[in-house]
């Protein structure tokens, strides 16, 4: 057995004189911050820089939810010459996989879409990641997830050179999130706990991760105004991330890419939708679900998930496909690599039953 966390892991708030010990050893001179124009604009992106002993740096701002292939590799051509020797990452989940792909990109020779299936043979730059949401834990995994914009599906992207080299967990960067952001991104990180703990290559090191990330996100993901809770979160998520980069996912996961993909539904509503009917589906399969009920202290755990999706205001699958799109997204998931891990078989027809169930039309 192999357990692989590729980050340092350096939390807690202002710990900026660590990082700056390490930029300072690292003499870092040209600095590529991948970021979005939200965060820019709320000035986030600048209170981390200029807490940074890193005096060049170029911004590209233009990460957007589920980030596509075009969009890496364009970015990756416009740099590729401008000496870059470190990036930072500052965002949430699309913009560290956008991050960790361009720097495989800025170190390589092909585009994105050829790693999917070939290993990546160069490290890239030291890249920083300052995560502004508790939900992807990209930060600390080694996979990058780029969608494929002609075959509208998602790329993983995987490989010891898939990662940010540093993850840098300040809690107080998810202060200001909008709480259906928190809810939203939260849940992703609860589906990577619930995936990663009954995943068929779960581990007592990924199972002893996934508990206590269940525990701790199922009861602070809702106390929008309390630090405590958000700096719970985050360390929660991270733990979930430290579970599933080794136990990786399940059938969650394999719905909600191609929810993403081929409809542009955010990630982490997806996974949040789809979470109850797939654990109701896996129920039999897995004696662990019966323990994350006991932690949870409930008998029915997809009641207590569809009562938290309720109070966390999480959208209907009606609210973003008709049930003529199933077809489309059950072949699609049916490609998905996290289905093998799953604890139960899948076939098209269990897939649509289980968007049907959950678009409530049976
Ligand atoms: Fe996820």
């Amino acid at each position: 057995m192999i357990y692989t966390i590729p980050s340092q892991v350096i939390y807690g708030q202002d710990k900026y004189d660590q990082v700056n010990q390490i930029i300072e050893t690292l003499a870092l001179e040209n600095v590529l911050v991948i970021t979005d124009k939200g965060l820019l604009d709320l000035g986030l992106v600048k209170s981390v820089m200029d807490k940074l002993r890193i005096s060049n740096y170029f911004v590209e701002d233009g990460v957007m939810p589920n980030p596509k292939d075009t969009y890496v590799n364009e970015v990756a051509k416009l740099y590729k010459d401008k000496a870059i020797d470190g990036l930072v990452a500052i965002g949430g989940g699309s913009v560290m996989d956008a991050a960790k792909a361009i720097n495989v990109l800025l170190c390589n020779n092909h585009d994105i879409a050829y790693y999917e299936k070939h290993p990546v043979l160069n490290p890239g730059h030291k890249l920083f990641a300052f995560p502004t949401t508790s939900g992807t834990a990209s930060e600390v995994t080694g996979v990058s997830v780029v969608t494929n914009s002609l075959e509208h599906r998602k790329m993983v992207i995987l490989g010891d050179h898939v990662k940010a080299d540093y993850a840098v967990l300040d809690p107080s960067l998810t202060y200001g999130l909008p709480r259906h952001i928190t809810a939203s991104t939260g849940m992703d990180a609860l589906t990577h706990a619930i995936e990663a703990y009954v995943s068929t290559l779960a581990t007592s090191f990924t199972d002893a991760h996934a508990l206590v990330a269940i525990k701790e996100i199922t009861e602070h993901i809702n106390k929008y105004d309390s630090e405590e809770s958000r700096e719970k979160l985050m360390y929660a998520s991270t733990m979930a991330g430290f579970a599933f980069n080794n136990a990786i996912l399940g059938l969650v996961h394999a719905i909600a890419h191609p929810l993403g993909a081929h409809f542009d539904i955010p990630h982490g509503v997806a996974n949040a939708i789809m979470l109850p009917e797939v654990v109701r589906y896996n129920y039999d399969s897995s004696e662990k679900f019966r323990v994350i009920e006991n932690i949870l202290e409930t008998n029915n755990l997809y009641e207590f998930l569809k009562t938290l999706n309720t109070q966390l205001g999480i959208p209907a699958l009606s609210d973003f496909i008709s049930p003529e799109n199933f077809e489309i997204i059950a072949n699609s998931t049916l490609l998905e690599p996290s289905l093998h891990m799953n604890p139960k078989a899948v076939n098209k027809k269990d897939v649509i039953s289980i968007l049907s169930q959950t678009y409530g039309v049976i």
